[in-house]
């Protein structure tokens, strides 16, 4: 059977590695195997001892147990270790879902949440984030409506790709209530957790028996290329059902992904403190520049993570969509912001990464691009 077609990927095939002006990226600034381990006090002759049999499905337990400290009630026994944050989605979904079973998902999102659902069972219900004239909301009445005795998982994000909400403590509370008298599972995609730009919320895994939580160094801590992620998943039987699927899939983690992923995790805050610095910046540059042109961008400011999810004036810049805007910004001038309609949004949005290190050189040339556009339209 057929999947739908991954749009967020299949964009960044298309200019990632070759455009010069990357305005759109999730991850936040990397850095080198040799920098890594400097930062955390080891060398590249440690990582040379790293051996390259197998490892163990569920990950190294060291690693496991370095995990937990992320959370306040989890146990290495409830992780496990991935070849991928990617893969978490997947395996959760394909060991969860039936094909009677309805799924509610957070719209807008990164493409896998949606298409690995909608691939395996009956209907994937959108629950939309509202946007206000400044803002972004979550509509639990909505919720409330939607959710029944069919529904067999709720899926969200957050701090959401792609618009940096991040719920209130309150908020989550009540998604978990919601979640709970329903008995439905939450699949709780906390890549980017640890970015939030006020008081941190706690992790679904602290506060909800039937969660999945997803977690990974991809994002917060930069380390994309490393591949590595992890599931907290407090229910022993569904646990070993997602391992029994990881047999198919992946078997065991990288070897030297899980070195290294360790000493990442011995200088987390550091990791996290370095995105933290580089987000607040170019923050504060996306923001004045949008505010040069109120009359072609709508700024909903983010309140946690690495993205900014902008609405366009299209009229004002002469097309017709996002996405034809995108692929013209691409193609003609190497500029690369993604259309939110990838993600699953109307096709007048495009989302901004703020996590890049070369963020203000990119933004100096899209605001010559958007210049030139205004002066040439009026
Ligand atoms: C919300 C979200 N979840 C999961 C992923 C997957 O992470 P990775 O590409 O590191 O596997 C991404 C990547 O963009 C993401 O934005």
């Amino acid at each position: 059977m057929k999947i739908e077609p991954f749009l967020t990927e299949q964009f960044f095939t298309d200019y990632e590695f070759s455009a010069p002006y990357l305005l759109a990226s999730s991850d936040c600034e990397t850095m080198s195997i040799a920098e890594l381990l400097t930062l955390a006090g080891s060398s590249l002759a440690d990582l040379g001892q790293v051996t390259l049999g197998y490892t163990e499905s569920q990950g190294n337990p060291q690693l496991r147990t370095q995990i937990t400290e992320l959370y306040e009630s989890v146990k290495a026994d409830d992780v496990v270790v991935l070849t991928s944050p990617v893969e978490g989605i997947y395996l959760a979904m394909q060991s969860l879902l039936e094909p009677d079973d309805e799924v509610i998902a957070l719209r807008p999102a990164y493409d896998a949440l949606n298409n690995v659902a909608r691939h395996l069972c009956r209907e994937v219900v959108p629950w939309n984030l509202v946007a206000t004239d400044t803002d972004w909301e979550l509509d639990f009445d909505r919720l409330a409506s939607l959710i029944g005795p069919q529904t067999r998982m709720i899926v969200v994000n957050f701090p959401h790709n792609p618009t940096g909400f991040v719920p209130t403590a309150a908020e989550l509370d009540r998604l978990v209530e919601l979640a709970r008298e329903h008995d439905a599972w939450l699949f709780y995609d906390e890549i980017y957790r640890g970015l939030e730009f006020d008081t941190p919320i706690p992790s679904a895994a602290d506060c909800y028996e039937k969660s999945i939580v997803l977690g990974g160094l991809s994002k917060t801590y930069g380390l994309p290329g490393l591949r590595a992620g992890w599931l907290v998943i407090r229910d022993a039987q569904l646990r070993d059902e997602l391992i029994n699927w990881k047999h198919y899939t992946t078997i065991c983690p990288a070897a030297p992904t899980e070195f290294l992923a360790s000493q990442a995790l011995l200088v987390r805050q550091q990791l996290v403190d370095r995105s933290k610095s580089i987000i607040q910046k170019n923050l504060k540059l996306c923001g004045d520049f949008l505010g040069q042109f109120p009359d072609v961008f709508v700024w909903r400011r983010p309140r946690a993570g690495s993205v900014a999810f902008v609405e366009l004036n299209l009229s004002k810049i002469g097309f017709d969509s996002a996405t034809d805007y995108c692929h013209h910004l691409a193609r003609q001038h190497g500029i690369v912001l993604l259309p939110g309609r990838c993600l699953g949004s109307e096709d007048r949005f495009v989302r901004f990464g703020l996590g890049r290190q070369s963020f203000e050189t990119s933004l100096k040339a899209y605001s010559n691009v958007v210049s030139a556009t205004i002066s040439a339209t009026g």
